[in-house]
């Protein structure tokens, strides 16, 4: 992990399902996880990691299938490529993915989710593998980018609250509730909405609210025997959202409004947002996104 960490955190490991079919981005990801498509040239699986760590985060725990062994190989060093690559005198990029690689000696797991029966699943996949307290479950697919990490932030908030279920909340447009778990909150203070409970894909008409859930959670480690009690539930997957609900009454239940801005890159629609938002900050690419843009208005003129 980073040396240049310095604080304590309680939360200790993330958790990094990537054991998903994809099946909104086939054929592409047919052979190439979804996880390891990229942003220009960074997959998503390197921002969760890149945000995991610098969240000070002791363990990295990936729940993946044996057909996605390529993810394994982005995240862990190649040594022999680095090489190759300063053979070359490309050492600036081969001193980019040695710093972005998790080394032999840092603490990683990889668990198998053979089949992919749902994300909440997939976290009890991992139960056995996390370091004791909260844990931190981040889904690649969604990048949030901003000033500050959103896991750094959470985990500052999760100071504050001491203990529960802390969930990433975004406001979303009443018509769109459909798509996320939306919470019913109770209460909103600053940043932190405390919950009473919590609904997987409700109707615009029937959600509580338009405070939706997305990709990063800090789960009290209560998850895992209410994920182990869990029957199948909206499509026949065993949902992390049933779970969290489950344990509320118990630790309580509270959504972080993070400072950053998410792309939903799991859709062909949220991943294009990403890209024109990064190459947009990249001088290389600034450019060619202007005069793209110059010439759709000469061509529609
Ligand atoms: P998604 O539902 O967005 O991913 O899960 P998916 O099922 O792979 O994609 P679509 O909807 O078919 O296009 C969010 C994250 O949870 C992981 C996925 O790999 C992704 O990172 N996941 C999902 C699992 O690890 N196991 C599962 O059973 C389901």
């Amino acid at each position: 992990m980073r040396d240049d960490h310095s604080g304590f955190s309680a939360v200790r490991t993330a958790i990094f399902p990537v054991a998903g079919l994809g099946t909104r981005f086939l054929p592409a990801t047919k052979t190439t996880p979804k996880e390891l498509l990229p942003v220009l040239d960074t997959p998503l699986i390197q921002y969760a990691i890149d945000e995991a760590r610098d969240a000070g985060i002791e363990r990295l725990v990936f729940v993946s299938h044996p057909s996605k062994s390529a993810i394994e190989r982005h995240v862990m060093d190649d040594a022999a490529l680095r090489a190759t690559l300063c053979a070359k005198g490309k050492d600036g990029i081969a001193a980019r993915l040695e710093a972005d690689a998790l080394q032999p000696g840092d603490d990683v797991v990889f668990v198998m989710q053979d089949a992919p029966l749902g994300l909440g699943h997939a976290v009890l996949c991992a139960r056995n593998h996390v370091l004791p307290g909260p844990v931190a479950v981040l889904l690649p697919d969604d990048l949030i980018l901003g000033p500050q990490g959103c896991l750094s932030e959470m985990i500052a908030a999760y100071g504050q609250i001491g203990a529960g279920h802390l969930v990433a909340a975004e406001e979303v447009a009443r018509a769109a509730t459909g798509s996320y778990g939306i919470l019913d909150v109770s209460r909103r203070a600053g940043a932190v909405s405390s919950a009473r409970g919590i609904v997987e894909k409700p109707a615009p008409e029937t959600a509580p609210s338009t405070t939706a859930v997305v990709g990063r959670y800090i789960l009290d480690p209560v998850i895992f025997s209410d994920l182990s009690w869990q029957q199948a539930g909206t499509g026949g997957e065993i949902q992390l959202t049933d779970a969290i609900a489950r344990g509320i009454a118990r630790v309580g239940l509270a959504g972080f409004t993070f400072s950053g801005r998410r792309f939903d890159c799991g859709s062909k629609a949220g991943m294009l947002q990403a890209v024109l938002h990064v190459a947009g900050l990249d001088p290389e690419c600034r450019d060619v996104l202007h005069g793209f843009g110059r010439n759709r208005l000469v061509t529609a003129a």
